[in-house]
C-alpha cells in the first residue's frame, strides 16, 4: 500500500479534454462536484484537487470558462466530507499572503486539518491581462512566490511578530490569528527549473506534468534528490487521464474521436499561453494538450491501466490525481474494474 489516490476534480467546464466530443454533460456544478467528492471519499481516496482559472480559453468550448473558485469550493466540500484531504489553488499575483494565511487557518480549523494549498505563480498573460496585471519575468515570478510561501509559513507558525522585507512584500510586526494546529501542506505544480528549485526548498508536494508514464522513473528521483540537498523531503503527485475500454482498439478509437473534435481555437490559446508563460509543457504536442489538458495518457484495457498505474507507483510516485472523461460514471468503473487489480498488485 504505497500509492495515494486523488481526483483532479471537474470544478471547471469541459474538463479534461479541449474537444467538442463529450460523453457526459458538464460536471462543474457544485452538486456534481459534491456527489463525486463523497463517492471518492467512500472509496478511500485521499485527495481532491481543483483547477483555478479566471478566464476560459475561448473557441466553441470556451475550455475551463465556467469555474468554481477553489477556496470557497473547498470550504463547502470540507463541510460535506469528513475524511478526505482537499486542496485549494491560489495565484500569487492575485492574493496577499495575509489573506491566504487567514483563509487557510480558517479552513484548517473548519476541517480538522484536511486542507492544503497549491501555489501557482501564474502563466497566462491573457488571463491576468484582463485584470490589468502584468506578469513578471519567469524567474522573478518564482522569487515572489518563494517570498509569498516564506511569509505564509511564518504566519502559520505563530512565531510572531513576522517581519519581512523584499522587492515583493514589506511586513512589519506581522501576526495572524488563529494559527492552524499543523502547517497545511503546500504544493507547487510547475516542472520548470525555477519551479523545481523553489519546490525543493519550500513545498511539501511537487505536482508534476509528464509526457509519459516512463518519464516518471527519470523525473521523480531528481525531485527527491533536489529536496534531499535542501535537507527536506517532497512528495510527488502526477495527474493521469484514464481512458479504458474492453479492448485497446476501442480505447484508441475513443481517443481518436476526442482528437477529431479538438477545439483548435481553445487548444491554440492554451498552447500559446503555456509556451509564452511556462517552462513546464515544452515537450507537449497540441494533441497531447487537447486530448487530456496535459495529463499523462493512461489508456487501453482495465489491465493496461492497472499496469501503468503500478509502474507509476514503482517509479516512486506518492499520489495520482486522476482525470476522467465522465467523472461520475468513470469513478464507478474505476472502483469496479481497476481498483481490484491495483489492490492485487499491492499498489493501493
Ligand atoms: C497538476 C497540475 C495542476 C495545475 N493547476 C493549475 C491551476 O489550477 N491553475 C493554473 O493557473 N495553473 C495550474 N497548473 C500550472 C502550474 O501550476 C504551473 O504554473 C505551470 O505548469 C507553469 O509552470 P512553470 O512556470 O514553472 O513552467 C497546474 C499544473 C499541474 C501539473
Amino acid at each position: 500500500m504505497s500509492l495515494s489516490l486523488g481526483l483532479f476534480m471537474p470544478n471547471c467546464s469541459n474538463m479534461p479534454s479541449i474537444s467538442r466530443h463529450n460523453v457526459a454533460p458538464n460536471q462543474w456544478h457544485y452538486e456534481s462536484n459534491e456527489r463525486i467528492a463523497l463517492h471518492a471519499e467512500s472509496l478511500g481516496f485521499d485527495y481532491l484537487f481543483p483547477v483555478s482559472r479566471w478566464k476560459g480559453f475561448g473557441g466553441d468550448t470556451n475550455f475551463l470558462g465556467e469555474s468554481l473558485e477553489t477556496i470557497t469550493w473547498a470550504a463547502s466540500l470540507l463541510k460535506a466530507t469528513s475524511k478526505i484531504n482537499i486542496f485549494s489553488t491560489i495565484h500569487v499575483p492575485l492574493f496577499h499572503p495575509f489573506v491566504v494565511a487567514k483563509m487557510g487557518a480558517t479552513l484548517a480549523h473548519v476541517s480538522q486539518d484536511r486542507w492544503g494549498l497549491n501555489v501557482v505563480s501564474g502563466w497566462s498573460q491573457r488571463e491576468f491581462g484582463m485584470m490589468g496585471i502584468q506578469l513578471e519575468p519567469h524567474d522573478e515570478r518564482y522569487q515572489k512566490t518563494a517570498a509569498f510561501i516564506e511569509i505564509l509559513r511564518e504566519l502559520w507558525s505563530g512565531n510572531f511578530p513576522v517581519n519581512h522585507s523584499s522587492k515583493w512584500y514589506q511586513i512589519s510586526d506581522g501576526e495572524s490569528r488563529p494559527v492552524p494546529s499543523v502547517q497545511p501542506a503546500i504544493a507547487n505544480a510547475g516542472t520548470s527549473e525555477d519551479a523545481q528549485s523553489m519546490t525543493a526548498r519550500l513545498c511539501d508536494w511537487a505536482f508534476i506534468s509528464l509526457t509519459s508514464v516512463d518519464q516518471a522513473a527519470v523525473v521523480v528521483p531528481k525531485i527527491r534528490e533536489r529536496a534531499r540537498m535542501e535537507g527536506r523531503t517532497v512528495k510527488v503527485a502526477v495527474f493521469p487521464f484514464l481512458l479504458w475500454r474492453d479492448s485497446r482498439k476501442a480505447a484508441q478509437e475513443e481517443l481518436d474521436r476526442i482528437l477529431a473534435e479538438t477545439d483548435r481555437v481553445a487548444a491554440n490559446n492554451w498552447m500559446n499561453d503555456l509556451t509564452a508563460g511556462s517552462g513546464s509543457f515544452d515537450d507537449f504536442t497540441l494533441d497531447m494538450l487537447a486530448s487530456s489538458g496535459g495529463a499523462i495518457h493512461v489508456m487501453g484495457t482495465s489491465e493496461d491501466v492497472a499496469d501503468q498505474v503500478t509502474r507509476l507507483d514503482q517509479a516512486g510516485v506518492d499520489a495520482i490525481m486522476l482525470t476522467f472523461q465522465d467523472y461520475e460514471k468513470d469513478l464507478r468503473r474505476f472502483a469496479d474494474q481497476v481498483m481490484p487489480l491495483l489492490s492485487a498488485n499491492g499498489v493501493i
